[in-house]
């Protein structure tokens, strides 16, 4: 008797908490042309977001919305999110289930895997950062990271940590450095 009143407990928890995860806000209808249903984009060019660290996300967003960060693609769709909708967009992404898009170039990941340990300093050993303001690599789409590398280089991207990173780096190693987070299961 005791045990089942405790099972249909667990259930109502479980059934509850799925509900809250599931539930899509509504102003992440915007992003779905771009980002997926679940924060899983099918463009290279186009970050995923599921599971992401949600503080990370929430720093992009207000970069984005207050000019720091600039991408036109992104622009219109943040200018008028409140600092309440992106710490719920930000739980909700963070909250989805990721995917390791693999999608660099195969032959480059050893070269890749080479370059990368003064990356893992921050990025952790294998592109999950323990700091939550960091942004997860592993199996982020490649081109997207590739162009992410080259924008720090250019200052289009500004970041003092990330600048310092890659200052002594140039395209090739940006592509092999890409190859080799996209494959890595986040
Ligand atoms: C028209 C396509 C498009 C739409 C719609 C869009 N995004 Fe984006 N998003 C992009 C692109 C492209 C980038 C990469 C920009 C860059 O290269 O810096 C990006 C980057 C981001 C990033 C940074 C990810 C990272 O890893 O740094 C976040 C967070 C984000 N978008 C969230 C959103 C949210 C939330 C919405 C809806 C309110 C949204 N986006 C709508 C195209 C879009
Ligand atoms: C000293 C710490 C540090 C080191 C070392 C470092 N990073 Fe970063 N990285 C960061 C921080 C902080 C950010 C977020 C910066 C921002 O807000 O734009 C970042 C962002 C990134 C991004 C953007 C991710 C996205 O979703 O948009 C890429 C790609 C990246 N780092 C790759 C690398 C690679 C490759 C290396 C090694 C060559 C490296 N980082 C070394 C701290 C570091």
């Amino acid at each position: 008797m005791m045990n089942k009143w405790i099972f249909v407990g667990i259930l109502a928890v479980f059934g509850a908490s799925a509900a809250v995860a599931d539930a899509m806000p509504s102003k992440a209808q915007a992003c779905v042309a771009c980002h997926g249903q679940t924060g899983v984009s099918t463009n290279p060019q186009w970050p995923d977001l599921a599971g992401q660290h949600a503080r990370y996300l929430a720093i992009q967003l207000t970069a984005f919305r207050d000019g720091s960060r600039s991408n036109p693609a992104m622009a219109p769709f943040v200018a008028a999110l409140t600092d309440a909708d992106i710490t719920e967009l930000a739980a909700w992404y963070s909250a989805q289930q990721p995917a390791t898009a693999a999608n660099g170039d195969a032959a480059l990941v050893a070269s890749g895997e080479n370059l990368s340990g003064y990356c893992k300093a921050c990025h952790g050993m294998s592109g999950v950062p323990v700091a939550q303001d960091w942004p997860i690599l592993a199996g982020q789409h490649a081109q997207y990271l590739q162009k992410q590398l080259a924008a720090y280089k250019s200052g289009e991207r500004i970041n003092p940590l990330m600048q310092a990173a890659i200052a002594h780096l140039g395209d090739a190693q940006f592509e092999a450095l890409a190859a080799y987070y996209s494959q890595l299961a986040p």
